[in-house]
């Protein structure tokens, strides 16, 4: 079962703009590129750095840590020193609401 969860709103994430929200424990980084909206883990799997404090270029993330990138579309690791992606979760914009998917395991 998936469930969509408003995070944000649209007017709340301006382009370029980034932020970190709590849903049913998850921690998510929500971003705003260019007027498209990603949600990924904000969590860095290297040593836990906070994604969305991280500077972003077309559709990538570097952590503010220790620079590793990941892919906002997939999560997956684009340069170490991470190893690993991150979880990436499917959003859609209704209305002004900002709202991911969540799937239940
Ligand atoms: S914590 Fe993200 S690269 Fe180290």
């Amino acid at each position: 079962m998936a469930k969509l969860v408003k995070v944000a709103e649209t007017k709340n994430l301006t382009p370029g703009k980034a932020t970190a929200v709590e849903v049913e424990g998850n921690r998510i980084a929500v971003f705003n590129v260019d007027g498209t909206f990603y949600a990924i883990d904000d969590t860095c799997p290297h040593a836990g750095g906070p994604l969305s404090e991280g500077q972003v270029k077309d559709c990538k993330v570097t952590c503010p840590w220790h620079e590793a990138d990941f892919d906002l579309k997939t999560g997956d690791v684009l340069a170490p020193p991470a190893f690993e992606g991150v979880k990436s979760y499917r959003v859609v914009i209704e209305g002004n609401d900002v709202k991911v998917e969540l799937k239940s395991e």
